[in-house]
């Protein structure tokens, strides 16, 4: 039950919208193990401990046919939220103050389940009590998520949290006690040479706190409940209720030590083919610090080779853009982030420039066939291993469903009602791929605030020139065409 000392109502705790845990990508991971997870456009999702629904409600606005269900123990965030669903009219979405303990099968049943930033920050009974909800709850093919803190790098985060905490003893003010742990950090970090393998520790898990902020710190190291576990710790209390391991929400990257031929033989030796075993292995030679594991049921058969039927059931994506590449017939494909990848395999080549000129949109593998068998690219065994390696260096993305994005530009755009309402309490807003935007630039903050789809481009500028008079009309013109671009590629614009 809440009670006034509730830390979330008393210290805020700010909420944000977390890509892999969106049904999209869950679904994607469960079809491309071999699973058959409900459709996205029509499913039920439950997150547990959702604070202020800052994940769930863009969530609901993007998937209008889909029912979303949220809870948390705190009553001032879901209040927030409530507000938030009423002023948007979500009719799809509810969220409500419970605490899970209290949680069950009057729920009904969820195709996906998200408990981020729960497990590792609760006593063991509500973190018992999280598993065998998502056992209890979780439909035939469903798939949960739960994220946590995991061990070995968990050991360094409770050394330092502990020695905090020490220092912090008796002090009651939520933000005294942070800025007291924070001024014994920052004493031990002097007190020990520059380039100490002990000091490097302790500056990385400051340049840590002081990002996220003295609220987020409170929460995350000055209160008691710091549980992280072994990844084998995690899986074996999963199996308890009736839970297996999927996957992460995302493959590894390339540079994983999982892709090290050097390192096979020792994994094997000691794992043999345990999965669990050697994703332990993994985690010891990672120092992993934080997972984000899917689950599903015991009973289902999970595939772990990656056929080409999975891929064909999938849509595929790719927000690469191309250039020519050093000889004349090689391309240079670009993400936003900085990956960059030059070939001059034409069936590669063929694909990318497929997804890139479809991009914001996903489309399906049949889609594109035509166009890329002209170019030699077929899905049989090396076209599948190529399609994968690109998934893996995260050039092309899977997805299991099409987002409401804009095609293009249109005369009268209009951002999600979602984007809008986040963007006035905030320089952030979630796009309808569910991914974070920043709007640090007060302009394109502003620009994105106008598009309701009822002003055309000399109205748009008639607004911004009415908000940023110092700012001379050329210059604002350009602004908004390049902000309405961005925006338009961000998929934060509607169909
Ligand atoms: C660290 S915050 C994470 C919030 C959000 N899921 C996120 O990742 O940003 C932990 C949340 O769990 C909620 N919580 C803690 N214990 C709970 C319980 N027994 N039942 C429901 N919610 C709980 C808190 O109120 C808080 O909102």
């Amino acid at each position: 039950m809440h009670t006034e000392q509730d830390p979330y109502d008393s210290v805020t705790y700010p909420s944000f919208s977390f890509i892999d845990t969106h049904p999209d990508r869950l679904a994607s991971m469960a079809i491309l193990h071999g699973l058959s997870p409900a459709p996205v456009e029509r499913c039920r999702v439950l997150e547990i401990a959702c604070n202020e629904g800052a994940n769930l409600i863009p969530m609901a606005y993007a998937i209008p046919t889909s029912e979303f269900v949220g809870f948390d123990l705190a009553r001032l965030p879901i209040e927030r939220g409530q507000e938030r669903i009423r002023e948007l009219g979500l009719r799809n979405v509810r969220l409500f103050e419970s605490n899970l303990l209290d949680a069950g099968t009057e729920l009904g049943q969820f195709d996906y389940i998200i408990a981020h930033g729960l497990y590792a920050w609760v006593p063991e009974p509500v973190r018992d009590r999280l598993l065998a909800l998502c056992g209890e709850l979780l439909t035939p093919d469903g798939v949960a998520f739960v994220s946590y803190n995991a061990k070995p790098g968990g050991f360094v985060r409770s050394m330092i949290r502990e020695m905090m905490l020490y220092r912090a003893q008796g002090i009651e003010d939520p933000l005294q006690r942070v800025s007291t742990g924070l001024e014994l950090l920052r004493f031990l970090i002097k007190a020990r040479p520059e380039g100490d393998a002990y000091r490097l520790m302790m500056e990385e898990q400051l340049k840590k706190m002081e990002k996220v902020g003295p609220q987020v710190t409170y929460h995350d190291e000055m209160t008691d409940a710091y549980h992280p576990v072994h990844f084998f710790e995690f899986v074996e209390h999963a199996r308890k209720h009736g839970l297996q391991y999927l996957s992460e929400p995302e493959l590894p990257p390339p540079t994983d030590p999982c892709y090290r031929a050097d390192l096979r033989s020792a994994l094997e030796s000691a794992a043999g083919d345990d999965m669990v075993r050697q994703e332990q292995m993994l985690d010891f030679v990672r120092g992993r610090v934080y997972r984000e594991t899917l689950l599903c049921r015991a009973e289902r058969v999970v595939r772990r080779d990656f056929p080409a039927e999975p891929l064909r059931r999938l849509l595929l994506a790719s927000q690469a853009t191309s250039a020519p590449g050093e000889t004349p017939d090689a391309r240079v494909f670009r993400l936003p982030g900085g990956i960059k990848m030059e070939s001059n395999h034409a069936g590669a080549i063929a694909l990318l420039e497929a997804l890139a000129a479809a991009w914001p949109r996903a489309v399906s593998f049949e889609e594109i066939e035509p166009r890329l068998a002209e170019a030699g690219f077929v899905l049989d065994g090396e076209g599948t291993a190529l399609l994968m390696r690109l998934v893996v260096a995260k050039l092309i993305e899977l997805h299991a469903w099409r987002a409401p994005v804009a095609g293009a530009v249109s005369a009268r755009p209009r951002a999600s009602a979602s984007s809008r309402q986040e963007a006035r309490s905030k320089a952030l807003a979630t796009t309808l791929l569910h991914a974070r935007f920043g709007l640090d630039d007060p302009v394109q903050r502003s620009i994105l605030m106008l598009l309701d789809g009822t002003r055309d481009r000399p109205a748009l500028l008639e607004a911004m020139k009415a908000e940023f008079p110092a700012i001379a009309e050329q210059e604002l013109e350009a602004r908004t065409e390049s902000g309405l671009r961005n925006f338009y590629r961000a998929g934060l614009l509607e169909a």
